[in-house]
């Protein structure tokens, strides 16, 4: 075989199994599918991992192996529960908790001197449960039989695995805010807590954050995940613990065991209270109640609420209070008698794809939109699903014509789970679709570039574009521009722009084509629009003229640079103080930034690089628009220092020094270059202690940390 025929042979060996494994992560993160075992999945990732290592050169940016927070290749350590992690039964309607709640009852009724009947009501966040197990850090060093009250520290946090062992996760459940890591004396006593003890609960992903890893996902090309609840998994199952930093996930406290695994209190209510009391964050929205009409009272209530919480919900658990209760109701399998869940109606629905019409957005990406036959889920019929790309389309297999399980999540658009194979000839024509050549909007053509999922309309200029971005720019969250909505932009792009000249003529000029533009509407062109009266033409120019108030970060949020997001534009503001600083920064500067990276950092400058994006900024500035923002106060004593931590720290993680050199102002970075500061070395330092000393950059051990954060 020649040399070329060889590589050809590598190369199409590293496209076979880029496509199995994304698939099979699709599988795994966004349908909760898996259709191998991790094992087989793992396999294919470290064939791939060693072929791209042979063959530096053929490795791609979106190549699985170059994804932070990727399934992890290695596996996390098999640790036994101190006791089951078991499931719950479910009910689906009134009658089944009805009968459920008859047979508690019945049961109760046998027993001698059973205790009242009493539930207690909880949310079901559809999350993952973990048990966290808190004790003193080094029951060894304590002097023998000391009664001096000490602390409880996290020991060890455990998924619930199959129920019989668990996998230690702990270094990235330490990461999440609501985890206390350690729990002083005085609080255990007043939560009457002994120093060992295991809690166990639901690791959610809040709303807000799903969304955002969702957008994360969408710009890195990959398929939305269908919900919160394996965001939250997902997540708890990176290596990387700073990436589950990141994705500020939530931990809800349910359950206060020994160590042994047997109930601390003889009350269901009691133990929550108790949680709470000793810094856990346990769901307020709970309560004790007697009977099937307090408890179908509770479900509604819930049922209402659930939109708005900010999570995801399911349904109800409900638990018998008394625990002497639970222990003589008892199992039965798998579950146990004493509690039950009460689910929700399922937020999806089957209904059928009429057409596929393609979207244009304002980066100028064309997004696939399926229009289907309304369909009543979960409270709001739904006539239209995100296909997101054409390799979705592909992968679903999915034709015009076909039957589809929609599924509608938390907040999420709906989307189209699998395809519904067709029965024998349900008389239904199908056909395929095919992805547009010109762009639906413009007739420009249409590109897609070599690596990336998205095809994009290529005429800058493309009216779908601007209109988006008006949108956009206009959006509450954005320069808040109130009245502003589509139909109103649509008549903005298409009328000529009149203004009032001083002597009270009307000149016509071209229509909107700049957000600029917006600054030049006066009251004559907007009453020349259709549907627009004095009222609504007034209260629309003092939005307008609101709007020029708005934060530095919020204008630049709003001229949609890419991968530019709400907090990546504040901390944008925050530190360049302002637009003039921010156009001036050079990519070295930018990177310097908290949380922005090269590719973020190169999209800012291009930006700043293009003439026309530069017009437009200096329109904005002659119309008065806010240019300047307040600069974070570099009170921090490490401000515009860089780290890198090697070896094996004592008396702290490396998560707890690199919290700690942040918030000091310093950037953590994970190689040693001539611009790095400080490298903090650990015991058993390797190769970038090496690095630093060749370089001659500064090195200091922990002690020389704990004084530079003293000290600065
Ligand atoms: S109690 C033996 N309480 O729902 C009792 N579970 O279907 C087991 N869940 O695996 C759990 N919220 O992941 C309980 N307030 C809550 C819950 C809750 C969510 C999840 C948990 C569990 C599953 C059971």
């Amino acid at each position: 075989m020649s040399w070329s025929e060889a590589t050809a042979k590598v190369e199409s060996r590293i496209d076979d199994l880029r496509e199995r494994i994304r698939h099979h992560e699709y599988c795994y993160y966004a349908l909760d599918a898996p259709e191998i075992s991790d094992a087989a999945f793992d396999a294919l990732m470290r064939e791939l991992k060693a072929l791209e290592m042979e063959h530096p050169e053929l490795v791609t940016a979106d190549s699985p192996t170059q994804r932070v927070g990727g399934k992890p290749e290695g596996s996390f350590a098999k640790v036994a529960h101190s006791r089951p992690m078991l499931s719950l039964d479910n009910v689906n309607s009134e009658e089944e908790l009805r009968d459920w709640v008859r047979k508690v009852e019945e049961l109760t009724a046998k027993l001698p001197n059973a205790p009242a009947l009493r539930y207690v009501c909880e949310y079901k966040l559809d999350g993952m449960s973990m048990a966290l197990s808190y004790g003193s850090e080094s029951a060894s060093q304590r002097v023998g039989g000391s009664a001096k009250a000490s602390s409880a520290h996290l020991l060890r946090a455990l998924t619930r695995g199959d129920g019989t062992t668990g996998e230690d996760v702990t270094s990235n459940v330490r990461t999440i805010r609501s985890v206390p890591l350690s729990i002083s004396a005085a609080k255990l006593k007043t939560a009457k807590l002994p120093a060992e003890f295991e809690v166990r609960g639901e690791v959610v992903m809040p709303l807000a954050a799903f969304l955002k890893w969702n957008e994360e996902r969408e710009a890195a090309g990959l398929a939305p995940a269908a919900n919160p609840r394996n965001g939250a998994a997902g997540t708890i199952r990176t290596k990387e613990p700073n990436v589950v930093a990141q994705r500020r996930l939530d931990f809800y406290a349910y359950f206060a065991l020994t160590a042994s695994g047997e109930n601390l209190f003889p009350e269901q209510d009691e133990a929550l209270d108790a949680l709470a009391a000793a810094g856990f964050r346990v769901n307020p929205k709970r309560k004790t109640v007697s009977g099937i009409d307090e408890l179908l009272a509770f479900i509604a209530q819930a049922d209402k609420e659930r939109a708005d919480l900010g999570y995801e919900i399911d349904g109800v658990v409900v638990k018998v209070d008394s625990v002497a209760l639970q222990q003589r109701l008892g199992y039965t399998g798998r579950a146990p008698r004493w509690a039950v869940a009460y689910k929700f109606t399922a937020r999806s629905g089957i209904t059928r794809v009429d057409d596929i019409r393609v979207q244009v957005g304002r980066t100028g990406k064309l997004t696939p939109v399926a229009v289907l036959v309304p369909v009543f889920i979960g409270g709001t019929t739904v006539s239209r699903a995100t296909l997101h790309n054409a390799d979705e389309i592909a992968r679903l297999g999915l034709r015009i014509g076909d039957e589809v399980l929609v599924e509608r999540g938390g907040d999420v658009i709906p989307k189209i789970v699998e395809v519904i194979p067709a029965q024998k000839d349900d008389g239904v024509e199908r056909r395929e679709f095919a992805f547009p050549e010109q762009c639906p909007e413009c007739g420009s053509a249409v590109k897609r570039t070599e690596g990336e999922a998205d095809y994009r309309c290529v005429n800058i200029d493309c009216p779908a574009r601007l209109r988006e971005s008006l949108l956009h720019f206009s959006a509450r969250n954005v320069m808040n521009i109130d009245g502003l909505g589509e139909a109103l932009v649509a008549q903005l792009l298409e009328r000529p722009l009149i203004k009032d000249s001083s002597g009270g003529e009307a000149v016509e000029c071209h229509p909107v084509h700049s957000i600029a533009d917006l600054y030049l509407l006066d009251e004559a062109a907007l009453l020349s629009l259709e549907r627009i009266g004095k009222k609504t033409a007034y209260s629309l120019l003092a939005e307008i003229e609101a709007s020029k108030k708005a934060s530095l970060s919020r204008l630049l949020f709003g001229l949609g640079i890419r991968f530019i997001g709400e907090r990546t534009a504040q901390l944008l503001a925050e530190e360049f103080g302002s637009m003039d600083a921010l156009i001036a920064a050079s990519t070295e500067e930018l990177e310097r930034v908290n949380e922005v990276g090269p590719r973020v950092a190169a999209a800012v400058r291009e930006f700043f690089d293009e003439v026309r994006n530069l017009e437009l900024i200096e329109r904005l500035r002659a119309a008065g628009l806010t240019f300047t923002a307040e600069k974070r106060k570099k009170s921090s004593q490490l401000e515009g220092l860089t780290f890198v931590l090697t070896g094996t720290l004592e008396g702290m993680t490396r998560e707890e020094a690199k919290a700690k050199i942040e918030a000091a102002g310093g950037k953590i970075t994970g190689s040693v270059s001539k611009k790095t500061d400080y490298v903090v070395a650990g015991a058993e330092a390797g190769s970038k202690l090496e690095k630093a000393q060749s370089l001659g950059v500064k090195v200091v051990d922990e002690t020389g940390l704990v004084d530079l954060l003293a000290s600065g």
